[in-house]
């Protein structure tokens, strides 16, 4: 396991910003995998402007939504998609056939896991993921005690999660499943990352890295990962 730790915000996102941008220049054609979630979204305007300088190219590899909330979609504001596609996928002009993210509001949700695990399949597995972690632990939509052979799963949500999604909803009650790249399809990936910020992650950060994995904690099982690097900032690194 690898630890880089951010001394500011700005820190932060340039070393999550640098990591992902190294993956693509050593690994174009691969898949990435990419959290939505307040945490990464400096590191992706970062990459965006590392672009813009002509040290990546973004759309030389391609893209899989992690999670969505069921019942959403793009129009919502707080969806994962609206969350993407401001804060990555519209800015870093990422081509419509270089993604495919979870439609929640798809009718047939099963139909709709199965096309974003074959788009998987079709792309040679998940190249790199970088993960954000829930106040539970979770990673994408994993919550606590999620099946960790599963490739994508329909959860239903936590308490933890629908209590602290409120912030990308105003407030307001967000929804009561979600839609998630399941632990067995993430941990295949080459590279895994994880990224926490502030102290109030610096518990769970604590239980995430070093206690033992468990599926109570579905970011702990990452632990397991041979290629897995941890970029938290000082914050939450304090409780380490
Ligand atoms: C959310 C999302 C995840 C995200 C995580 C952490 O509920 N489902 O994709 O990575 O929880 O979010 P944040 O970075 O806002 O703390």
């Amino acid at each position: 396991m690898k630890l880089l730790i951010g001394r500011s915000d700005k820190d932060f996102a340039e070393i999550g910003a640098q990591y992902i941008a190294k993956f693509i220049r050593g690994n174009p054609q691969s898949l990435l995998c990419l959290a939505a979630g307040d945490t990464p979204l400096g590191m992706y305007k970062r990459l965006v402007e590392l672009q813009h300088q002509g040290e990546v190219d973004l759309n030389s590899v391609y893209y899989v939504g992690l999670d969505e909330w069921v019942g959403i979609g793009y129009e919502t504001k707080g969806s994962c998609m609206q969350v993407m596609m401001d804060g990555f996928y519209g800015p870093a002009q990422i081509r419509p056939e270089n993604m495919r993210v979870f439609n929640g509001l798809a009718e047939n949700m099963e139909e709709e896991c199965a096309q974003v695990e074959q788009w998987v399949a079709d792309h040679g597995g998940i190249g790199m993921t970088l993960l954000g972690i829930g106040m539970n632990g979770h990673v994408g939509f994993n919550e606590p005690y999620t099946d960790p052979q599963k490739s994508i799963v329909l959860h239903d949500l936590d308490n933890v999660t629908e209590q602290v999604g409120k912030k990308y909803f105003d407030g307001k009650s967000c929804p009561t499943q979600g839609v998630t790249i399941g632990i067995r399809l993430l941990s295949g990936a080459k590279q895994v990352c994880l990224v926490a910020s502030g102290a109030k992650k610096a518990p769970i950060l604590r239980k995430s890295l070093m206690e033992d994995p468990t599926v109570a904690v579905p970011a702990s099982l990452m632990q397991l990962h041979e290629q897995l690097t941890v970029i938290m900032d000082q914050e939450a690194f304090r409780a380490l």
